[in-house]
């Protein structure tokens, strides 16, 4: 069997299907290629001293791990100079990062999760890469932050790279969803599932248990009646699976189907759950609907949400569309 390589693929879409520009297809190839080499970088963990937390902390509180900055300046690095850019934006940076004025200056915006779950990273569990794609708005001159705050359903393409017993890249153009390998060997992503389907039914659920005294009434009452089992109104049992790495919960999903929730709760009441709506929920939740699931923030689709603010966190309810919309209707 003829195997398709990333570029082939993005060639197609190019040039027979018309769904993509050329520079968006650059875009992919120097994404993908900094997610290689992330790749790379985490497959070589305490050999180069790379594990372990860096002395900087992000703009969320959150201590930086060595990984975490590594993969950030992989990204800046590989995106700044191919033209295809007008500015990038990540949750390991306070603000926007305008491409300099010595590069030509492209259409798009890209925003990442450089290195998602990295608490996973010193203990060897699967951690990923998350990337969202925004047309620049025109004439606008120089690029500020509130150029960023577009709604997910703008999204021109959204993609996560898993780092796991294989590294993966999942990508949507918009036009449903297709799974790459890498092949470290010859060193490029092969398509090893076109038009992934999330099934509607599910029997699997994924949520952080431990926060269940500070969660609402409504997800409350989903999780009880899913751990009711046979006995319960739900008359099945389902189990439970948390990686607490984002990516790798969504990739089994898009796998095997489920349903994945980081609710709002009452530890930090003016926090409206712990994930990132422009860089986490926003591109998950494409990819997701682009495979027949749903996503909600328990009221509304979460690509409707408005941004108001670059770093701004949403409750998420995503995957199985039954599942998601039933949780949904709880919180009405
Ligand atoms: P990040 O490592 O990018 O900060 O993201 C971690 C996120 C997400 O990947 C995961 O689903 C969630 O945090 C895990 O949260 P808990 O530690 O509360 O389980
Ligand atoms: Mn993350
Ligand atoms: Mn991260």
């Amino acid at each position: 069997m003829r195997k398709i390589t990333l570029t082939q693929f993005l060639i197609e879409e190019q040039r027979h299907k018309g769904v993509i520009q050329g520079d968006l297809r650059l875009l992919v190839e120097v994404v993908a290629r900094a997610c290689k080499a992330i790749s790379i970088a985490i497959g070589k963990g305490g050999i180069t001293g790379m594990l372990g937390s860096a002395t900087t902390e992000n703009i969320q509180g959150e201590v930086q791990k060595k990984l975490d900055v590594i993969s950030n300046e992989i990204l800046l690095e590989t995106n700044e100079w191919g033209g295809h850019l007008a500015a990038m934006a990540s949750e390991e940076m306070d603000h926007p990062y305008i491409i300099p004025h010595r590069y030509p200056k492209g259409e798009y915006l890209l925003l990442f999760d450089p290195l998602d779950g990295s608490s996973n990273i010193d203990v060897n569990v699967s951690v990923g890469t998350i990337f969202s794609v925004l047309n620049c708005p025109e004439n606008i001159g120089a690029v500020e932050e509130h150029h960023f705050l577009q709604a997910g359903a703008k999204q021109v393409c959204a993609g996560y790279a898993v780092y796991g017993p294989t590294t993966l890249l999942v990508l949507t153009l918009g036009n449903g969803v297709s799974c790459f390998t890498l092949d470290r060997e010859v060193g490029s992503f092969v398509l090893t599932q076109r038009d992934m389907r999330i099934p509607e039914e599910t029997r699997e659920f994924s949520i952080n248990a431990s926060n269940m005294r500070h969660w609402e009434p409504p997800v409350k009452r989903y999780v009880d009646e899913l751990l009711a089992g046979k006995t319960g109104p739900r008359g099945k049992d389902f189990n439970m699976r948390w990686v607490a790495s984002m990516v790798a919960d969504v990739h089994r999903i898009m796998t095997r189907g489920g349903i994945f929730m980081y609710p709002r709760d009452a530890r930090e009441p003016d926090k409206p759950g712990k994930l990132r709506l422009m860089y986490e929920a926003n591109p998950m939740s494409m990819i997701v609907e682009q495979a027949g699931g749903a996503s909600t923030d328990g009221n509304q689709r979460i690509l409707d949400i408005q941004p108001e603010q670059l770093h701004q966190r949403v409750a998420v309810f995503l995957g199985s569309k039954n599942e998601v919309e039933r949780v949904t209707s709880y919180h009405r």
